[in-house]
């Protein structure tokens, strides 16, 4: 299958490697002879027209840089066909014969509207801080986020140590646990309380009781955040209320979003977005591009269009054994 003209778009929460991703496309198009133009803002952008021709010099100096070059938005008037219709006159009459979408599985069910809508060709690439999508082991960015999100909690456990106190440490993910379970092993943490876990506030005040006991002068809990950030104030107030006990908050929120992409990070987002152009070139779509065993491969749209939670059992239960 032979496109000539492709475009590329970010939606949904930045992540870091997002840009890598958009320069291994770009590069990737015109490597085959394919026109890129990027869109700016997401389905936002595209429906108000936001375009911007790529060349090789416009992903030039932009592999170490967090966020998203193209930028990004959240798209409300997308969950309307009318919209989704507009959208696809708009490329058509810019050239653009098929789209990249990086973002989540939000971002890929509005992709899946336009294919079964529209036949609209498109390819995903999974690219959100979360690691909750159904179908792909990875998400460009959670490695950073990660990262950033254990950076500062060995920060916070400094302070906490020299004041013999008690940190409720919270950490993004939405409805997701998988920043929390992996930053809450990497830094030894007492507690990590999951997004869709209800808070065993006994369970948890005779734990940081029981360290107390034998000697531990700090404790560190992290707070997957949830529906809507801040729940670690209600945590809280129910530890000073019913336990007598003093906790500190400190949420990370969009800290964790930002920064310089990690090894892991670029290396997987250059890859897909490598492979999401093969991908249009080979013509199979609609596909996400994934993580399976380790291996950056495609895989059909409908397999990525939900949420999901990696290694909830197996990372939890290796959390507490070490926490004992
Ligand atoms: O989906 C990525 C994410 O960072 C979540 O972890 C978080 O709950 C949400 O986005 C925050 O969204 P916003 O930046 O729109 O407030």
């Amino acid at each position: 299958m032979s496109f000539a003209h492709i475009g590329i778009l970010c939606s949904g929460g930045d992540a870091p490697g997002m840009n890598c991703a958009i320069r291994a496309v770009v590069r990737t198009a015109i490597y085959n002879g394919i026109k890129v133009t990027g869109i700016k803002r997401g389905y936002a952008g595209l429906l108000r027209g936001e375009f911007q021709p790529m060349n090789l010099s416009s992903v030039g100096n932009i592999i170490q840089r967090g966020g998203t070059i193209l930028q990004t938005s959240r798209c409300a008037e997308w969950q309307k066909k009318e919209f989704r219709a507009k959208a696809v006159d708009i490329m058509k009459h810019q050239g653009i014969e098929a789209l990249i979408i990086i973002g989540g599985d939000g971002s890929f069910n509005g992709a899946k509207a336009l294919w079964d809508e529209h036949r609209f060709p498109v390819v995903g690439i999974p690219g959100t801080i979360d690691n909750d999508i159904s179908g792909t082991e990875y998400t460009i960015g959670f490695d950073t986020a990660v990262q950033t999100g254990i950076e500062a909690v060995d920060r916070i456990r400094d302070t906490a140590h020299s004041h013999a106190r008690t940190f409720l440490v919270e950490v993004m993910g939405r409805n997701s646990s998988a920043i929390a379970l992996k930053v809450g092993v990497c830094t030894g943490a007492e507690n990590i309380l999951l997004s869709h876990e209800k808070v065993n506030h006994q369970k948890l005040s005779d734990d940081i009781q029981r360290g107390m006991a034998r000697g531990k002068d700090s404790s560190i809990i992290i707070v997957a955040e949830g529906p809507t950030a801040g729940r670690s104030y209600d945590i809280q107030h129910v530890l000073k209320d019913l336990f007598h006990l003093e906790a500190h908050v400190a949420i990370l929120g969009h800290i964790q979003r930002g920064g310089s992409p990690s090894a892991n990070d670029r290396f997987v987002a250059s890859q897909m977005g490598n492979m999401a152009v093969q991908t249009l070139i080979d013509g199979h779509f609609p596909t996400v591009t994934v993580v399976r065993a380790g291996k950056v491969l495609m895989a059909p749209l409908s397999e990525c269009i939900t949420k999901s939670d990696h290694n909830f059992v197996e990372y939890q239960k290796l959390a507490e054994t070490l926490s004992i």
